[in-house]
């Protein structure tokens, strides 16, 4: 029986190559490239580099375009990290992850008897933390924009995109549609998303939203200010009351975005720069990169059993000690230093068998030393100077909580279900935490967003990131790997199909056609449990060489685009 489903997919995949096979070429430019999930968002990075700004002035103005025209991801209530490279050689990240509301406790998501009560992390207003993005995208304006660039100048196009309105794709259309249940649950949303008509949205249709644009004036006239106080934050609050929340006016007046010095990593010739905790996907890329030059995997070719099998191996060990040892720095010690060291990289290598799958059961996390010190979307961007800025930003799942603050007109993120709300319980991403991440007032949730920049010669060569929960990490690993390794161009590195794995639950998700059928048999024959999934992702990557700049919009999400000038 195995065999003869092996043979129709041979057949299958005989017929048709492979969607990355026909070598898709990236988008070409000398002087600056936006790659982002939104045609509109990137066109307007690139109107505010024509302009003279820089890439952080475009990468704001990106940011709260994303709000208006990719609303499932895209935000003003949710937060995020960004990771830049300065033209000078410095760099620096920024934390605007959301936070616990003081109100928050450890157990706020478990009943009497102590389990887990469905879905209020995630579509409740308990699900939301305080709001990061609108802080995170001043502070990198004011602090490392070119100055040429206003306030006014990053919000203006976001808001004449909310108030005109812009027409929709198809897959926008039916993507608002789909959750048309969920938006008629709360007034905010149905007036945002619902088709005021009563009659499902079209493609073409003009998408206007009066609500968010009132906002946005407010964050251009007042700055942060006029987000976290005054009529928004007092919409949020009432919002909150609606449905008792907990995000409080003293929550949001409090809120802060924090610099944070990079994860620094190498990989045969480049340099890693890549967000710290609280996201764990800086630290796990560089890890996992280690583990694999232990396992020389650059002698391997792509997706080969061998490879696959290495790649599993790692990813397995990596995400083992994500579950234990990672969590918000301010809250928890994070043995950073150590997870990201050549020398415990190949002690855990060792530990590899390579010719059978070790099970997932029979891994447990490194143990730290003593203390030691202490639906989400992802542009690039890289300016004619060589500033270059990743950026990931996220509400969560797809629409956040579902929840929009009435008469404000965004929606409010889900990321309180990324704490760990009980040990053992996997979060929406199937991921499992301990007590590194368990819920606390002012306590930032982990991520596995994974903004991140490559340098080689000691000058930037990529610029990755991506959605996709848990597999972000294991994206980010893939492309670097794709073109370093494989000599993919930058669209191939980016289109071809992916695997992942993360240690719980024991299995290797696989894209279609990621594998070759005798490399699934392979593989389990050592041992592995494949599982064929949907695409993840949306990895808009930049690659920049001698001749210029190469931006590749994700295939995977059918409204990436890259626009370069
Ligand atoms: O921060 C995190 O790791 C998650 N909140 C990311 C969510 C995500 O990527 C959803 N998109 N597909």
């Amino acid at each position: 029986m195995h065999r003869m489903l092996a043979l129709v997919t041979l057949m299958a995949s005989l017929l048709s190559a492979p969607a990355w096979a026909a070598s898709p070429q990236p988008e070409f430019a000398e002087n600056g490239m936006v790659v982002s999930d939104s045609r509109e968002a990137s066109e307007v990075g690139i109107a505010i580099l024509k302009r003279g700004g820089n890439a952080v002035d475009a990468a704001v103005a990106v940011g709260f375009a994303l709000a208006v025209t990719h609303p499932s991801a895209g935000n003003l209530g949710g937060g995020g990290f960004m990771v830049a490279r300065m033209a000078d050689g410095t760099t620096f990240t920024l934390d605007y992850r959301e936070t616990g509301p003081a109100a928050a406790h450890r157990d706020m998501f478990l009943n009497e008897a102590g389990d887990v009560i469905s879905g209020l992390s995630r579509d409740s207003h308990l699900a939301s933390g305080v709001p990061g993005s609108v802080d995170g995208l001043l502070r990198a304006l004011k602090d490392h924009g070119s100055g040429m660039i206003s306030r006014n100048d990053v919000l203006k196009p976001s808001i004449a995109l909310a108030r005109r309105g812009f027409p929709m794709s198809r897959s926008f259309a039916s993507l608002l549609n789909g959750y048309r249940s969920t938006f008629e649950q709360h007034p905010g949303s149905a007036k945002s998303f619902v088709n005021p008509n009563g009659t499902p949205w079209q493609a073409g249709d003009q998408f206007r939203q009066p609500d968010l644009a009132r906002t946005l004036k407010f964050i251009a006239r007042h700055g942060r200010d006029g987000f976290y106080t005054g009529p928004v934050a007092d919409a949020i609050v009432a919002e909150m009351q609606r449905g008792n929340g907990i995000i409080s006016l003293t929550d949001l007046a409090g809120y802060e975005s924090i610099y944070r010095d990079p994860i620094l990593g190498k990989f045969q010739e480049l340099e890693i720069v890549s967000m710290p905790p609280p996201s764990s996907g800086g630290v796990h890329v560089v890890q996992m990169l280690n583990m694999l030059a232990e396992l020389s995997i650059a002698d391997y070719g792509w997706n080969g059993s061998d490879y696959v099998h290495r790649l599993t191996e790692v990813q397995r060990r990596a995400y083992a000690d994500r579950a234990e040892h990672l969590g918000d720095p301010a809250f928890w010690d994070v043995p950073v230093a150590m997870l990201t060291s050549p020398a415990y990289a190949k002690q855990r290598a060792q530990e590899i068998d390579l010719s059978r799958a070790t099970p997932s059961t029979a891994i447990e996390a490194g143990v730290a030393a003593p203390r030691e010190g202490n639906d989400t979307t992802h542009y690039s961007v890289v300016d004619k100077d060589g500033n270059v800025v990743s950026v990931t930003t996220t509400i969560n799942l797809s629409f956040g909580s579902g929840i929009a603050v009435d008469g404000a007109g965004f929606l409010l993120n889900n990321e309180m279900d990324d704490f760990s709300a009980k040990p053992g319980v996997p979060n929406a991403f199937g991921l499992l935490g301990n007590e590194a991440n368990a819920i606390a007032p002012g306590k930032r949730m982990l991520s596995s967003m994974t903004p991140t920049i490559v340098l080689k010669d000691g000058k930037p060569f990529l610029v990755v990131g991506s959605p996709g929960g848990s597999t972000i990490i294991t994206t980010v690993l893939q492309v670097i790997l794709n073109t370093e390794v494989h000599g993919m161009n930058v669209q191939e590195a980016v289109s071809a199909p992916r695997v992942h794995s993360q240690w719980m639950p024991d299995v290797i998700a696989v894209e279609p056609r990621a594998l070759q059928p005798d490399v699934i048999v392979r593989l389990e024959s050592m041992g592995h449990t494949i599982q064929e999934g949907s695409p993840w992702g949306s990895a808009n990557s930049i690659l920049i060489d001698t001749r210029g700049l190469w931006g590749a919009a994700d295939p995977r999400q059918s409204n990436s685009y890259a626009a370069g000038y």
